[in-house]
């Protein structure tokens, strides 16, 4: 079932639950975040950003597909626009299907943020089709930008921000940060600050940069309202993992096995993740009715 993300995070911050975003960016991932997805009996998210669809992801290819995926799953699935950087890519993901478009103008000054994501939400709705925005700016981890507290979303501005832009959900910054973590760093997530958020905002919160922040702060992550999770670094590190071990354990082995050891390992990391944040057995059909987008 084929669902714009506004469908998907309603239910879990109705329900206080979150569900994962998964950077898939070739069909072995995307399928097998998608069955994962289907053996929890859990909603999912793909996304894929600009940079990945330059590489691998091609969306000529990679959208059709999905969606063809996702009508034939029996749970709800979105495909997201990850970090939009500019009108012509949100417009370009709009077109071409995404059910989600994310706009990300955190670095640009909050009138422009404003502005921009405002705009957004006006074109995306007409279609049907749900926005992410993001209020203070989720950073790198390798530049320690997680650790910056003048980048994290302010509550008061956050409460305006929602109310000019109109968008279905709102990523903010409470200390995680994308990519690798420098070697046995844990990040210090401020819970006080995301439940000041939760109590102010009300709506689907999104926790962007989820890789390497440890199972506790997600746990009290989700319990503290965040509804969506991205994760990209931790997925593509399970495939890795697995692949390079079979290639020890078996240095003859052929790119099928290899391919194949690689889904086989995403999807095993999927299906935990899924219950590590509750999204589990969260599905029944009649709900999904509603929130089909053809
Ligand atoms: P990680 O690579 O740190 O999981 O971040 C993914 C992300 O937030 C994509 O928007």
């Amino acid at each position: 079932m084929y669902v714009n993300m506004k469908y998907i995070l309603d239910n879990a911050n109705r329900d206080g639950y979150a569900v994962m975003a998964v950077n898939s960016v070739n069909m072995e991932m995307a399928r097998a975040v998608i069955e994962a997805a289907e053996e929890e009996h859990s909603p999912i998210i793909l996304q894929f950003g600009v940079g990945q669809m330059s590489k691998l992801a091609h969306p000529t290819e990679m959208v059709p597909m999905i969606k063809a995926m996702a009508e034939r799953a029996n749970v709800p699935v979105c495909l997201n626009l990850d970090h939009g950087p500019s009108l012509e890519a949100e417009i370009d993901a709009i077109k071409m299907g995404f059910s989600n478009v994310m706009i990300d103008a955190s670095s640009l000054p909050y009138e422009e943020n404003v502005k921009r994501s405002r705009m957004i939400a006006d074109l995306a709705h007409a279609k049907g089709i749900s926005v992410e925005a993001e209020l203070g700016h989720v950073g790198q981890a390798a530049d320690g930008d997680g650790k910056t507290a003048d980048m994290y979303t302010n509550v008061e501005q956050a409460v305006e921000f929602v109310k000019a832009t109109g968008v279905d959900a709102l990523a903010v910054a409470i200390g995680t940060a994308h990519g690798k973590y420098p070697e046995g760093y844990v990040p210090v997530l401020d819970f006080n600050r995301l439940a000041e958020l939760k109590a102010a905002l009300k709506m689907p919160l999104v926790l962007h940069g989820g890789s390497g922040s440890g199972e506790e702060n997600i746990r009290k992550a989700v319990a503290g309202g965040i509804n969506k999770i991205n994760v990209c670094t931790d997925a593509f590190h399970a495939a890795e993992v697995a692949m390079k071990a079979k290639w020890e354990a078996e240095p003859n082995t052929d790119y099928l096995n290899i391919m194949m050891t690689a889904e086989k390992a995403i999807k095993e990391f999927v299906r935990n993740y899924i219950r590590l944040i509750g999204s589990n057995n969260r599905y029944t059909f009649e709900a999904a009715d509603n929130g089909s987008k053809e």
